[in-house]
């Protein structure tokens, strides 16, 4: 299986951002270990973070991934157009945020992902993005069987 990882604006920054809400672990660290646990389960990660919405779209079109696992950051509670290239290319995905969306302010507690994701997962840090790659690849499998 292909797996498609897609970070939105300001993750690049990871580890010396808000570490209350987003922890200390930078964003190469969390997505070194996701490709190990990928490769471990006989799948391959491919990975986008991007500030500019038009990158993450295009990235998105253009894959061939089966799966794909975004924190769209920002752009969660803005982009009408992230969300339509996801339904574009009709691949699943899961949704997840480091920190709890519903606990902090109220422009953060609406998304323009979960009513059409898969799951939703959030406030578990970057635990969360682990729990997000075995549940695609259960996913995948039961599709495949
Ligand atoms: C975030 C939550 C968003 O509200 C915020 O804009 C982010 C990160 C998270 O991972 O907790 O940039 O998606």
């Amino acid at each position: 299986f292909q797996i498609l990882l897609v970070n939105g604006p300001n993750l690049n920054l990871l580890g010396q951002r808000e570490p209350g809400h987003y922890g200390h672990q930078t964003l190469e660290t969390i997505v070194d270990a996701l490709r190990q646990q990928a490769e471990q389960a006989g799948a391959t990660l491919s990975h986008v973070q991007s500030n500019h919405e038009g990158v993450l779209i295009d990235t998105i079109q253009q894959s061939e991934a089966d799966f794909v696992i975004i924190n769209p950051a920002a752009y969660t509670h803005t982009s009408v157009a992230l969300r339509d290239a996801l339904l574009g290319v009709a691949k699943p995905f899961i949704e997840v945020h480091l920190s709890n969306v519903h606990a902090r302010e109220s422009f953060r507690h609406t998304s323009y992902f979960s009513d059409v994701a898969i799951g939703v997962i959030c406030g578990l840090g970057a635990d969360g993005y682990r729990y997000a790659l075995d549940a695609a690849l259960a996913f995948l499998k039961r599709q495949a069987s």
